[in-house]
């Protein structure tokens, strides 16, 4: 390919593309495609560089050359979703929606380093240190050791790093930064990468970790933050309904740690407040027993959430029903209608079908099937199912029933809860006691049978 030709860049997906065209075609996105300068131009790919890159094996590296421990932020919320802590010379995006509390979130965990010793700044392009002072004596942080700067040129936050060698350095938010080497203006796809990668080398050539703030954004003016996420060691997403207070802050890729962990907060007068217990949280608003509300016990990373799903079927006025679905997958959702109309029998033809996840949560396991099925089918039949089950496993295509992992930690979290009782797979073998009474299905056909009387 000849050199030095424009690419153009997704800025809502960050697919790459080779001609500019009105609709990304990897995530189908409007009017997000921008062109990329890409980074500076280096020397020819061919030329050889003056330093060599291999010096040492995996086996070089004592005991005593092996990276410093990570720092916990003393905040096991987001301890948990970092893995177990800062890892030095780290770098973190941290994406969510504006006014999501990012910033917040950020100074609240810059402060917290700072307590635990890490000499820490905190960059804000977006607001006057005043104004990042004022919002720090809201959440009482003012006396914490946080150094401030409003700054949005890269250059001078480099030198600012290299002047007083901090720990941690938290920019606010990557979409203002601007290097003066780039034409494009701040929060161009060529800006926002260019600076996310002049900020990532810095970190791993001096020892300091970063933290990115990035936006998630719709207009495709500005570029989002999965146009830099590739280049750094962990993504974590803030996510949240606006009328909600719950904020989950969510690893979805982490080289230090496992992915798919989650942080539950809560955005309170004065910021935001870690929830230990997200299962009672998520719960807490349930009213009595009603058609169509099932409660999942759900695995989250590491630990077991349970969360209300909440089902509405209803005739439809149109000629093509509507399924809409809020906080899993709308493709699972369609696969167990199917599921439902041929192995059972139970058709959802004429029927708007609505399937919401209490709380804003989100969930991705297929564990949670079972639990759809029968939120579908309370909702479907008018029958509340009884308030103190949980209910979890896996629907093949043929409409049998499969074990899912960790059972008995569901059924703890459920019994820690105050549930009795619990409908699972045939198969899924707890191991000791759970105080539940288990009811257990192999096919879906027994599964109605049991739970509504006659399928
Ligand atoms: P912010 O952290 O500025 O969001 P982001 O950086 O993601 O854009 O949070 C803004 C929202 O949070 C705003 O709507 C007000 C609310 N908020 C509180 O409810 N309590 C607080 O103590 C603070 C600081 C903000
Ligand atoms: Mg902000």
């Amino acid at each position: 390919m000849a050199k030095n030709q424009p690419t153009f860049t997704c800025t809502a997906c960050g697919a790459a593309h080779t001609k500019w065209s009105g609709r990304c075609d990897a995530c189908g996105a409007w009017n997000t495609i921008q062109e990329d300068e890409g980074l500076s131009a280096g020397p020819a790919a061919n030329s050889l560089g003056a330093r060599r890159g291999a010096g040492m094996t995996l086996t070089d590296l004592s005991a005593k050359e092996a990276p410093p421990p990570r720092t916990s932020s003393g905040m096991d919320e987001l301890d948990r979703v970092l893995g177990g802590g800062l890892v030095p010379a780290s770098a973190i995006l941290v994406g969510g929606d504006p006014g999501i509390g990012k910033s917040t979130l950020l100074l609240q965990a810059a402060a917290s380093f700072a307590g635990q010793g890490l000499k820490t700044i905190y960059v804000s392009g977006e607001e006057a240190s005043a104004q990042v002072r004022m919002r720090g004596a809201r959440l009482g942080l003012s006396d914490a050791n946080v150094k401030l700067a409003a700054e949005t040129n890269l250059r001078d936050i480099l030198t600012t790093m290299e002047a007083e060698k901090p720990d941690l350095v938290i920019i606010d938010s990557i979409q203002t930064m601007w290097l003066d080497t780039i034409g494009s203006a701040p929060g161009s796809v060529s800006q926002v990468r260019a600076a996310a990668h002049e900020l990532t080398s810095f970190a791993k050539r001096k020892g300091v970790s970063v933290v990115l703030v990035g936006h998630v954004t719709k207009d495709g003016q500005i570029a989002g933050p999965r146009v830099v996420e590739h280049m750094v060691d962990t993504v974590l997403y803030f996510e949240g309904e606006r009328g909600h207070q719950f904020r989950i802050l969510r690893a979805v890729k982490n080289r230090f740690g496992p992915a798919d962990e989650i942080g539950v907060f809560e955005m309170t007068g004065a910021g935001l407040a870690q929830v230990t217990n997200p299962s009672a949280l998520f719960l807490s608003e349930r009213g009595k027993p009603s058609p169509g509300s099932v409660v999942f016990s759900g695995i989250e990373g590491t630990r077991p959430v349970l969360v209300e799903l909440q089902a509405l079927v209803a005739p439809s006025p149109h000629s093509q029903p509507r399924r809409a679905v809020v906080g899993w997958d709308g493709a699972r959702l369609a696969m167990i209608l199917a599921v439902l109309e041929s192995r059972v029998g139970i058709p959802f033809a004429g029927l708007d079908v609505y399937l919401n996840v209490a709380g804003g949560m989100k969930i991705s396991e297929p564990a949670a099937d079972l639990a759809v099925a029968a939120a579908l089918l309370s909702a479907r039949e008018d029958a509340a199912l009884p308030a103190d089950t949980v209910i979890f496993g896996e629907i093949s295509l043929s409409g049998a029933l499969r074990p899912v992992g960790q059972t008995e930690n569901r059924l703890k979290e459920a019994r820690k809860l105050g549930f009795t009782s619990a409908i699972i797979p045939e198969g899924g073998k707890p191991g000791g006691k759970t105080g539940l009474k288990l009811t257990r299905a192999a096919d879906l056909i027994g599964f109605v049978g049991d739970t509504f009387g006659a399928g």
